[in-house]
């Protein structure tokens, strides 16, 4: 018997997230193509709804059903920001900006989304979304370097930050990981996970 494989398009042209969705998607014996665009990245005040509107208007113009991912790292003490806003406020104050901001903070509870969505072409896309609870570091605290995984604790791993975690560890823990699981889910039963 031949079966066919599960096949994804994932339009994003960050790096890291097409490596760390390949891997979290292969647990599930789902293949990630990489779409090295996505159209537009409207400015909105929550990540389901740019996510949701990329992929739309990605699968329409790529004439392909695809998979475009948004995620956001929501500091509580700083009332959710960056959140939305996190793609700018990595490129222009960082991770050391955020540290900046957050000196003399002892409250550092954080959390990170990414809300997954997947389109075909003339139809409503869904939203799948995942988080992970963590804390603020005092300092970062480099291994792999992407985004602010240098400045991310998560409490499931309290003696590291993501960075220092092994791909393959955050992998199996992230915010994308729990998003993702739910797009895997569904590809594979036709149902939400419960
Ligand atoms: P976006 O989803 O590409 O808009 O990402 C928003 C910002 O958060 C970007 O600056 C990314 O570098 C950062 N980011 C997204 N996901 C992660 C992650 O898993 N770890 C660390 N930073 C991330």
């Amino acid at each position: 018997m031949v079966t066919s494989q599960i096949e994804i398009n994932f339009a994003s042209n960050n790096v890291d997230k097409i490596a760390e969705a390949t891997n979290i998607l292969r647990q599930f014996s789902i293949k990630v193509n990489p779409v090295d665009f996505k159209v537009r990245e409207i400015q909105a005040s929550n990540i389901e709804e740019i996510a949701a509107d990329s992929a739309k208007a990605t699968a329409e113009f790529a004439g392909k059903s695809v998979v475009v991912e948004d995620a956001g790292l929501f500091i509580s003490s700083l009332m959710g920001f960056p959140g939305p806003y996190s793609s700018f406020v990595y490129q222009t104050i960082g991770c050391g900006g955020i540290l900046k901001l957050m000196r003399g903070i002892h409250k550092r509870t954080a959390v990170f989304r990414s809300a997954v969505s997947y389109c075909e072409p003339h139809h409503e896309p869904r939203v799948f979304t995942g988080e992970l609870e963590g804390k603020i570091s005092l300092t970062e605290r480099h291994g792999r370097k992407f985004g602010y995984d240098p400045i991310f604790i998560p409490d499931v791993t309290p003696s590291k930050t993501f960075s220092e975690m092994g791909l393959l560890e955050k992998d199996q823990v992230s915010h994308r990981f729990k998003a993702f699981k739910k797009l895997a889910f569904w590809f594979l039963t036709g149902k939400e996970e419960p």
